[in-house]
C-alpha cells in the first residue's frame, strides 16, 4: 500500500539555530514542502533584519531539498502598520506567547488585553497577517487551556477579520470553541493524537513524551482525532516539533518538547491508514493549510509505502519519538 502527498505542509516546527538546525532542519525538509518556522530563539526573532538572517540560516543547511521555510516574528506590542507593512512581505504569520509559558517565551506579552493589544493587532487584520497563540494560563496545568479559551473569545469578537490560529491544541473545549467563530482555526500535533496523560506519566516518567501544552484526557484525544481523522477544514497538522538534547530531557527539570519532525509522516499515514482515513490525510497536511493560509505550495511529492521502518535511536544529540522502534511506515521517494 501506499499514497502520494501533494506539498505536505507542517505549519509548527521549531528549528533552533547553529548545530542543531543543521541537525534537524534536513529532517523537516526532506518531507515536508514548507513549514511555519517558530520564533522562540534567545533572543526571539522580532525585527526583519532577524527575519530574514535567520531564513537564510534554515536555506543554507536545507538547500536542494525543495522546502520553503514560512517565517513568523515574536509578537510585540509595539508592531504597528507601517512596520508590519514591511515586515509583510517577510512573514507569513506573528507568534503571540504568553509571558514565561513555554521555551523561550520570557519576552512575551505579559496581559493579553484586546484593547492594550489593539494597534498591532487591527494592523495585521487589515494586512492580513494571521495571529498564532500559544494559548495557555498560568493556571492548573490540566486547566490552562481551558482558561485561555475566554482570551480566543474576545479576540476573535473584537477582531472579526483577523485569522486566529489556537496553536497545538489538546482539549475538546478548544475543539469546540474552533467551531464558535468563523475566524478561529487549529493546527494539531501528531503525539497529541496519539497520546494522553496516561502516557507521559501514567507509568515510568517518560521525558521524551513531556510538552505544553501537556497531552490531557482520552475524552479530549478523541475530539482531536475526529476532527482531525476527518480533516475538518479549520484544522491543520502543525507537528510542534521541538528538539532539546538529550540531556535537557532526561534531567532533573526536563525541557518541554516531543521532536516528531524525522517520523511525522509516516506516522500520520500509519494513524490515518489504521483509523479507514487514508483519504484525509492530503487535506489534513496541506489543502487545508493552504486554503487557511491563503498559500499556495511549490511543487513537492513525497510517496510514502506501508513498510516497517526501525526509528533511529538519536538524531544527533536529540532522540525522536518511537526511538528504536519500528514505525509501519516510510517514505519512498520525493519528486520536486
Ligand atoms: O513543548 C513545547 N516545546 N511547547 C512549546 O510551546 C515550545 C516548545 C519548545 O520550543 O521547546
Ligand atoms: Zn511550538
Amino acid at each position: 500500500m501506499q499514497i502520494t502527498l501533494h506539498a505536505p505542509l507542517d505549519m509548527h516546527l521549531h528549528l533552533r539555530d547553529g548545530k542543531m538546525l543543521k541537525t534537524v532542519a534536513p529532517l523537516s525538509a526532506k518531507s515536508f514542502a514548507a513549514a511555519i518556522i517558530m520564533p522562540n530563539l534567545v533572543p526571539p526573532v522580532s525585527t526583519i533584519e532577524e527575519v530574514v538572517a535567520y531564513k537564510k540560516r534554515i536555506l543554507a543547511v536545507t538547500e536542494d531539498e525543495g522546502f520553503e521555510p514560512l517565517m513568523t516574528l515574536f509578537f510585540k506590542d509595539t508592531y504597528d502598520f507601517a512596520f508590519l507593512q514591511k515586515a509583510k512581505k517577510h512573514i507569513h504569520a506573528i507568534k503571540l506567547y504568553p509571558a514565561g509559558i513555554t521555551t523561550n517565551s520570557e519576552g512575551g506579552v505579559s496581559t493579553i488585553d484586546s484593547d492594550a493589544l489593539a494597534t498591532t493587532l487591527q494592523a495585521m487584520s487589515d494586512l492580513d497577517i494571521p495571529l498564532l497563540i500559544h494559548g495557555e494560563s498560568n493556571g492548573f496545568v490540566m486547566d490552562r487551556e481551558k482558561e485561555f479559551i475566554p482570551v480566543y473569545e474576545e479576540l476573535s469578537q473584537k477582531f472579526p477579520k483577523l485569522t486566529i490560529i489556537m496553536e497545538h491544541i489538546t482539549t475538546k473545549d478548544s475543539v469546540e470553541a474552533l467551531h464558535r467563530y468563523p475566524n478561529l482555526y487549529a493546527t494539531i500535533t501528531l503525539h497529541h493524537l496519539l497520546i494522553t496523560l496516561d502516557d507521559v506519566a501514567g507509568g515510568m516518567l517518560q521525558p521524551h513524551l513531556f510538552c505544553k501544552p501537556i497531552a490531557k484526557r482520552p475524552e479530549d484525544q478523541k475530539a482531536l482525532l475526529e476532527v482531525a481523522l476527518n480533516a475538518h477544514p479549520k484544522v491543520m497538522f502543525g507537528s510542534d516539533s521541538a528538539p532539546h538534547p538529550q540531556s535537557a530531557k532526561e534531567s532533573c527539570g526536563c525541557a518541554a518538547g516531543v521532536f516528531t519532525a524525522p517520523i511525522a509522516l509516516p506516522v500520520l499515514a500509519q494513524l490515518f491508514e489504521e483509523e479507514g482515513k487514508l483519504e484525509n490525510l492530503q487535506a489534513f497536511v496541506s489543502d487545508n493549510a493552504q486554503k487557511i493560509y491563503a498559500y499556495t505550495s511549490p511543487k513537492k511529492e513525497v510517496t510514502l509505502e506501508k513498510k516497517p521502518f526501525l526509528v533511529p535511536k538519536t538524531h544527533g544529540t536529540v532522540v525522536p519519538m518511537y526511538a528504536d522502534q519500528e514505525i509501519a511506515w516510510r517514505i519512498k521517494s520525493v519528486s520536486l
